[in-house]
């Protein structure tokens, strides 16, 4: 569903994303790790179709991001880790402001929304502006906006982040039900937990770099250790080695 070819990203001499090649299939959901900086915002921006690519190819639901832009977003929803959403629009009104972003709108379109909304608890809030909601309820509306109008794929940058416990699992039984059903959703996310409960596979990547992918299994396969978890495998593949001195940190 998403095919990624050789993509590249640069931001004047620096270079974001390297070379990123990686399949996602349909009905998958797959995670996206990486430490703060590696270039999942920047990959998944691209594979979004709001951020040009320096180079390389990716395609949606196999159709060519670069060539066939309209009716490859027709089939994407993107959840951005920083939303922009309207202020004086009430919580229904978004959804049905997004629905009609893809020419969506009607009974269907109504009962979806409400039956989302009913499901992240902001049903009582439904016809409120926007303005007045704190910053878990937008994501809650934001996330809810992009299953509404039902895309093939779904692209979303740390959903978890501000989400309180009923939500996260509502969220995370959204997600696993819609890619049962032969959706397929790319998330990135910084709760290994999450990802090693919910992902069919993921990959970690690190500036810019897929340093692995594979289900959990096929990670653990190439472990030091046995009992090797994901936030072992993430901080050794990262390099990242947790500050040993921090008491020398805090003496400076
Ligand atoms: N508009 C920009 N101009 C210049 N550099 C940028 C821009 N956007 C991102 N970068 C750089 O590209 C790199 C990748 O950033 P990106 O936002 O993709 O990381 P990320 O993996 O999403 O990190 P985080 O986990 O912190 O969200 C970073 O070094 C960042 O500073
Ligand atoms: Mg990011």
């Amino acid at each position: 569903m998403i095919e990624i070819s050789q993509l590249s990203k640069k931001y004047g001499t620096f270079t974001a994303v390297d070379r990123l090649d990686l399949v996602v299939p349909k009905g998958e959901l797959f995670g996206f790790l990486g430490p703060n900086g590696a270039g999942k915002t920047t990959t998944m921006r691209m594979v979004a179709g709001i951020l040009r690519p320096t180079s390389g190819t990716i395609r949606v639901a196999g159709l060519d991001l670069a060539t066939d832009a309209v009716a490859a977003k027709a089939r994407l929803g993107f959840i951005p880790d920083r939303p922009f959403i309207y202020e004086k629009l009430t919580g229904i009104e978004f959804m049905r402001f997004v629905a009609g972003l893809y020419a969506q709108e009607g009974p269907v379109i109504e009962r979806r929304a409400a039956e989302l909304l009913e499901a992240f608890d902001l049903t009582e809030w439904r016809d409120e502006l926007v303005e007045s909601y704190s910053h878990g309820m937008r994501q809650k509306l934001i996330i809810s906006s992009a299953f509404v109008h039902r895309p093939d794929v779904i692209v979303v940058d740390e959903p978890m982040v501000g989400l309180d416990p009923k939500a996260a699992r509502t969220l995370k039984d959204l997600f696993r039900e819609y890619t049962r059903r032969g959706h397929t959703i790319m998330m990135s996310t910084h709760t290994l937990e999450v990802a090693e409960g919910m992902c069919d596979r993921i990959a970690i990547i690190q500036r810019g770099i897929i340093r692995a992918q594979g289900t959990m299994a096929e990670l653990r396969a190439n472990a030091e250790r046995g009992d090797e978890g994901l936030e072992d495998i993430f901080l050794r593949l990262t390099g990242d080695t947790v500050a040993r001195d921090l008491v020398g940190v805090l003496d400076g």
